[in-house]
């Protein structure tokens, strides 16, 4: 996987020209950091970054993005302490609230990845409601990632269709790519092109594990809290200066 810095200099671009990817990921890191270095408590980066995932959102919606993934919230999250995990289930909560109240008339199409049961009922309900106001949308997707894991994932994909296999509804040599796209959490949507790593870890954290696997990584050293639009723009700048070829030879993009 070929990974690049968005912090180095991008050469002029006519950003009127660019061909923008489709869908974006987001791997919204750093917020702990960010709350440190002020000597503040983790869950003061996270309620930051909360203000900008939503400010990072609204601007990919008002450029033509048209899928959007954020990581909110991973498999792996409940190990961290009660507070800041606490403190994550409120955020998500005032969103979902904020949203239903306010925003009624948006045109983002939220959708959640994730198994979704673990959550307290009262954020289920807020999930499912949002589900529904949102079903007839047709802006861009906004997938949260909330109890989210690639490899969870495709565990699951995998579970279901060995139920359709049991039930004599599937061959075992039936089961295709294709097959297993269709029972992850993203089915019907593009697979990522482009996944922005912000705080400068080079790392996939179990996100989007089968859909990246010909995603472009751009990875920038500004923490989430601290990531703007035009941080934002300089990733989508490296991201058409990349030659994609899907493994083959010819350039394709
Ligand atoms: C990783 O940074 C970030 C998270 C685990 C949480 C991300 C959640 C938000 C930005 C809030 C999103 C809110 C809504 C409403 C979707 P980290 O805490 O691991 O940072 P560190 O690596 O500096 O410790």
């Amino acid at each position: 996987m070929a990974l690049f810095s968005a912090n180095k200099p991008a050469p002029a671009l006519d950003r009127s020209l660019r061909r923008l990817p489709q869908h974006v990921g987001i791997i919204m890191d750093g917020n702990g950091r960010w709350a440190q270095k002020r000597g503040l408590p983790r869950s003061a980066g996270h309620t930051v970054g909360a203000q900008n995932f939503k400010k990072i959102t609204r601007y990919c919606a008002s450029i033509g993005i048209r899928y959007l993934t954020v990581y909110a919230f991973s498999t792996e999250n409940w190990k961290r302490s009660e507070e800041e995990v606490g403190a994550l289930m409120r955020l998500f909560q005032q969103y979902l609230e904020e949203s239903l109240r306010d925003f009624l008339d948006e045109d983002i199409k939220v959708r959640f990845i994730g198994d979704t049961t673990a959550f307290s009922p009262r954020l289920q309900k807020l999930i499912e409601e949002t589900r529904e106001v949102c079903k007839n949308r047709t802006g861009m997707v906004l997938n949260i990632a909330m109890n989210y894991g690639g490899r969870a994932e495709i565990v699951h994909a995998v579970q279901q269709l060995c139920e359709k296999v049991q039930r004599g509804e599937l061959a075992p040599n039936e089961v295709t790519e294709q097959q297993i796209a269709d029972h992850l959490y993203t089915a019907g949507q593009p697979d990522p092109d482009l996944i922005i790593r912000p705080s400068g870890e080079m790392r996939v954290s179990n996100f989007l594990l089968w859909q990246s696997a010909y995603t472009e990584y751009v990875v920038s050293d500004i923490l989430w809290p601290d990531f703007t639009p035009e941080d934002l723009e300089k990733a989508l700048d490296d991201y058409c200066l990349r030659h994609r070829r899907f493994g083959g030879v010819e350039e394709s993009r």
